[in-house]
């Protein structure tokens, strides 16, 4: 496995690999975990060649603190690429993402500033831009998203159409604990009870799916959501958005066409996410 500090040295690489064939992208942060090799399989599944990158983006933390305390486990990283049998790695610092001058910046102005955005300000700002960045250097065919991360995927394929770049996105579904919850690099600093607790996400969607199938509202969905995540005394529900699928408006009454719902619940010191599509 090749690994690659520096933009020229990926480019290198990507060149190399493109004679055996064509080449799909996995963008991380490292902390890896089964949703991204499941990344890395999709990418395998469709490609002669995988190039992952692992780069802890500063520009889409609001909190300084949040970045500090994101997980950094590298040696593991690169143990898990390689027996997934990933051809390159790019591991840039910030300074080779954001050189001295940089200050270009890639927004959808709607999407990224509506929902989730709304609540963490600059945040997809921050995605938009690094991933702009990662397509532009590696140049892939196609590059693998989780769909845990639902709007930030919408944001993605939003991007790459407006700026006709030129490559396939994919949604890959999202990897799950044996008890529900969605594999995340933040779930390692789930304390104490919290790790029991942080089931109560998928749970909650779980029921709410049921519900649009019985062809309940979204008011009284959203309101037995809100009870069931209040049910446990360490989550407090930070976000619930349930909108229609393709466009991401607000949906009311009783939904007749595919939705989404984004739940993001606070625990004493990390912030979990999840989301379901659910077809009435
Ligand atoms: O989903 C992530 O891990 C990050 O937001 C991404 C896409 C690698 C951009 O930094």
């Amino acid at each position: 496995m090749l690994i690659c500090k520096t933009v020229a040295e990926v480019k290198t690489a990507v060149a190399g690999l493109r004679k055996a064939g064509t080449v799909g992208l996995v963008t991380t942060m490292g902390a890896l975990h089964a949703g991204h090799m499941a990344l890395v399989a999709a990418a395998a599944r469709d490609h002669a060649s995988v190039v992952a990158t692992i780069f802890v983006n500063p520009t889409q933390f609001g909190d300084a603190k949040d970045l500090e305390n994101y997980p950094r486990t590298e040696a593991a990283d690169l143990a898990m690429l390689e027996a997934a049998g990933v051809a390159a790695v790019f591991m840039p610092t910030p300074d080779v993402m954001y050189p001295a001058g940089d200050e270009t910046i890639v927004e959808t102005t709607h999407l990224a500033n509506i929902l989730h955005g709304a609540v963490r300000p600059g945040h997809f700002r921050g995605v938009a831009t690094v991933v702009t960045k990662l397509l532009n250097i590696v140049g892939p065919d196609a590059a693998y998203f989780g769909e845990k991360d639902y709007q930030q995927l919408a944001v993605i394929r939003r991007m790459v159409a407006d700026l006709f770049i030129p490559v396939a996105i994919h949604g890959v579904p999202t990897v799950r604990d044996a008890d529900g919850l969605a594999m995340s690099s933040r779930n390692v600093r789930l304390i104490g009870d919290e790790r029991y607790d942080a089931r109560v996400l998928n749970l909650s969607l779980t029921v709410a799916a049921a519900m649009v199938k019985e062809g309940a509202t979204i008011e009284v969905i959203a309101e037995t959501i809100r009870g069931v995540i209040a049910s446990k005394r360490g989550a407090t529900l930070a976000g619930l958005d349930i909108v229609d699928a393709e466009t991401f408006a607000p949906v009311t009454g009783v939904p007749t066409r595919k939705i989404g719902i984004m739940i993001a619940v606070q625990f004493m010191t990390v912030l979990l996410i999840d989301q379901k599509e659910i077809t009435p």
